[in-house]
């Protein structure tokens, strides 16, 4: 065997761990708090790996850290060896002929309200397939995706730079809502933009796909909110407009209220919110479960797949 490789093969799993979460987190600091270990026991393995590869993997980018030449194709390598074992520990439970091994399934923030609700009944009858939920916003997932750290993804806007497959599943409407006793509550018919032109609008975190598709349809429309405010998360938003501090898009789902016949949407009796009946809403969306087309799913990632195919869930998969 020539040395170099030799060299590569005393890699071990911990330092490529510290390794892949310093290049995600782009700092030692939060890797080593990931991975409740110390700041100088990951600064050693990355020392100890880079002496192994023979190149520096990182270098300073003014007060943080980049990855090198070296370091990107190490990280690729890294994923490269993810998948495989992924693959592998899928063959195995197929030639075992049983349902076992790790479903790997990531959920933009938005899903997170009924994600769980479809997990949970496929969990009991797969008692040998365990579950690893990951709740990002969009572009963390489309992150996760690059990286193909999990066998599946639930969002509402799948990446368009990605070979993916993307199963449509379930209606996603995204909707205006103003605190309860706003003077356009009572509104009767369409509200125009104009109307509500001058509100103060909370919009969710630069990443998420909420605040993308809500830019988008504004933007279509050459109408541009007053924003006044962005919180990273949709109960931060429903907190700040029942609050009074503004009104806000977000998706129906996260509150509580459902898509109704004919597109209407409303809240649910007793919430600090209504939805306004504001022109062009709802958005019309959808949640789609996506997978990356040179990916071989895993057995419980195909099982999760025709699970949701075949409305197992009692008719809230309808693809
Ligand atoms: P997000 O979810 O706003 O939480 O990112 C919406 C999506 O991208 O599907």
């Amino acid at each position: 065997m020539p040395t170099p490789l030799r060299r590569l093969l005393r890699i071990s799993q911990q330092q490529l761990r510290a390794f892949e979460a310093t290049a995600r987190l782009q700092s030692v600091t939060r890797a080593a708090r990931e991975l409740h270990v110390s700041q100088p026991t990951v600064s050693v393995q990355l020392r100890q790996l880079s002496e192994l590869v023979g190149e520096p993997l990182f270098e300073a980018q003014g007060r943080g850290i980049r990855l090198t030449h070296a370091g990107e194709a190490l990280l690729g390598t890294v994923s490269d060896i993810g998948a495989c074992w992924q693959r592998f520990e899928s063959q195995l439970a197929d030639l075992r002929g049983l349902l076992r091994g790790t479903l790997r399934i990531a959920a933009v923030t938005t899903a997170e309200y009924f994600v769980p609700d479809l997990l949970g009944p496929f969990g009991a009858q797969h008692p040998g397939i365990e579950i690893e939920l990951a709740v990002e916003n969009r572009d963390r997932v489309i992150e996760r995706l690059h990286r193909q750290a999990d066998d599946l993804a639930v969002m509402m806007l799948p990446p368009q730079d990605l070979a993916l497959h993307s199963m449509p599943f379930r209606d996603n409407p995204l909707v205006v809502i103003a605190p309860r006793d706003h003077r356009l509550a009572r509104a009767g018919g369409p509200i125009g933009l104009e109307e509500i032109g001058h509100e103060r609008w909370l919009m969710r975190e630069p990443g998420s796909g909420t605040r993308w598709v809500a830019e988008a349809h504004f933007a279509s429309r050459r109408f541009a909110p007053r924003v006044a405010m962005s919180l990273g998360s949709n109960e931060a938003i429903k907190h700040a407009v029942g609050a009074g501090l503004g009104v806000a898009v977000i998706s129906a789902l996260a509150i509580g209220g459902d898509g109704l016949p004919g597109g209407a949407t409303q809240a649910p009796a007793g919430s600090p919110w209504v939805c306004l009946p504001v022109e062009g809403f709802p958005i019309p969306r959808q949640w789609s479960l996506v997978w990356r087309s040179d990916a071989t799913l895993s057995a419980p990632a195909r099982q999760f797949v025709a699970y949701l195919r075949e409305g197992v869930t009692g008719g809230a998969a309808s693809a």
